[in-house]
């Protein structure tokens, strides 16, 4: 048997063991995004330690001004490149918990699929990696590359501590490339490579009035309301065509060309079954762009949450005093998240009425990217992918973000391969997050060819 062939025998003898540690895994309630978690964050960067020393790596568990990050490194001849694996250990907040059919944190198996939040989104998909690095290590003594591994516990609020780390701590990280599985395939049987992410601003917007809620029969009329006020505005930010009307937004952008236009629309895309799937009668996005462009190559600017006023059962009558909009506006190539920020602050400024104050945070931003996929490591992922899953991968942009992508560029100067093993349908984000199991294991065993081939760079 070559090293390859032991390889796969170990992931296929240790196939339900990995379930049920991802499971133990899955427990963690690591929110970042809740203070109420924080307990839960500490429990999961354990886990991870213990998990890296058992693939054998040298481990740090290192403290931020945030959650910690968890470092592990393997370093076996100077004549092999150097893979350098990013995940992280945070999750979403399972809300609203009573559309989870299974509780967010008891990960449960239902048709083929793991179910639990952070099964997907990024546990399970990091998961792989951790365990083909300790199927080289525990067949072969060592992976047949260097290895470097950062699990962060902030993506899911930012990775606002991350680049600290990443250029304190540069000599040690130095790396040929990046492989981050956080990203989906293209659909079922089609694993993907991801050659390119949006970026993202985050802010908050909150309207203040009077300074506490008032009777509006009494008030009503005479003073502004800060809930109608802040919904007028942040209704506006967006035209009836889909273009953002933010001034200055749309600076930097960088157009589609002809050929990745054609790209896109070379892929299969069934807009009917795109919408059932979500449960939408009709796309709704800027005039002139198809789907996949809207979602992969086009600026947006979206609320993510509203509130302000009374949110219990039956009617009450009153002007509240705040209003309350979480926004996000996701970037691409080269628009820079902080004059976006600087953009829409003045812009609120602008619209906000007499009577009413505006405050304005700024949360992260992170900026989009397009890296080139003609290299050799390219070519690795593609036959690991073949090998793995039966079928070489498509090329493909995402929507989504992964701040530490244009950090990696610019801090380390490396490229990242972004080899996702999930589906976009895996419901990241959402009540029944979950992961196929078949999938988990197609990806443990891309990532150990992956690191085969790797070595023969
Ligand atoms: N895994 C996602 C990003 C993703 C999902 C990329 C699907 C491509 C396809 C990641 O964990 C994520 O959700 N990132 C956040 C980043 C933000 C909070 C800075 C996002 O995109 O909202
Ligand atoms: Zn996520």
């Amino acid at each position: 048997m070559n090293a390859l062939e032991s390889v796969d025998q170990y992931l296929t003898e240790h196939a339900e063991r990995n379930v049920e540690q991802l499971k133990d895994f899955l427990r963690i309630a690591s929110v970042s995004a809740d203070s109420a978690f924080a307990a839960e964050m500490t429990k999961a960067a354990e886990f991870v330690r213990a998990q890296m020393v058992d693939a054998g790596l040298n481990v740090e568990v290192v403290e931020t001004a945030g959650f910690p990050i968890v470092y592990g490194s393997r370093i076996v001849s100077e004549d092999v490149p150097t893979v350098l694996v990013y995940g992280h250990y945070d999750v979403q907040p399972p809300d609203p918990l009573e559309d989870w059919i299974t509780p967010a944190f008891d990960p449960h198996e239902r048709d083929g699929n793991l179910y639990a939040r952070g099964a997907t989104d990024n546990k399970g998909q990091l998961y792989t990696h951790l365990k083909s690095i300790e199927a080289w290590t525990k067949t072969q003594d060592a992976p047949p590359v260097n290895v470097k591994v950062i699990i962060e516990g902030e993506e899911e609020v930012g990775s606002n501590n991350l680049d600290h780390f990443l250029e304190t701590r540069k000599e040690d990280l130095a790396a040929d490339v990046a492989v981050v599985s956080d990203t989906s395939q293209y659909g079922p049987g089609m694993p993907a490579i991801t050659y390119g992410l949006r970026g993202i601003m985050a802010c908050e917007v909150t309207l203040r009035g009077p300074k506490q809620d008032l009777h509006s029969g009494v008030f009503g009329g005479a003073i502004a309301n800060p809930v109608n006020a802040l919904a007028k505005m942040v209704g506006s930010l967006v035209d009836e065509n889909g273009r953002v009307t933010i001034p200055g937004f749309y600076d930097g952008v960088i157009p589609l060309t002809d050929g990745e236009r054609k790209q896109f629309a070379n892929l299969p895309f069934d807009e009917a079954s795109f919408l059932e799937k979500i449960g939408v009668k009709e796309t709704f996005g800027e005039e002139g762009y198809t789907t996949l462009e809207r979602r992969w190559a086009r600026p947006t600017c979206e609320i993510n949450g509203f509130y302000g006023g009374y949110q219990g059962e039956g009617p009450k009558t009153i002007i509240p005093s705040f209003a309350t909009a979480k926004i996000t506006c996701r970037l691409v190539p080269d628009q820079n998240p902080q004059s976006v920020a600087a953009a829409l602050k003045s812009h609120l400024q602008s619209l906000c009425p007499a009577g009413v104050e505006l405050e304005f945070t700024d949360q992260h931003g992170g900026n989009g990217m397009v890296v080139d996929m003609t290299g050799p490591f390219a070519a690795a992922a593609s036959r690991a992918i073949d090998d793995a899953f039966g079928t070489p991968p498509v090329l493909i942009r995402e929507g989504g973000s992964i701040p530490v992508v244009a950090s990696f560029r610019e801090i380390l100067g490396i490229d990242t391969l972004l080899l996702g093993w999930g589906q976009n349908t895996d419901n990241l984000h959402s009540p029944n997050e979950h992961f196929n199991l078949q999938d988990f294991h197609r990806g443990t065993r891309a990532s150990a060819h992956l690191l085969h081939y790797l070595a023969e760079k």
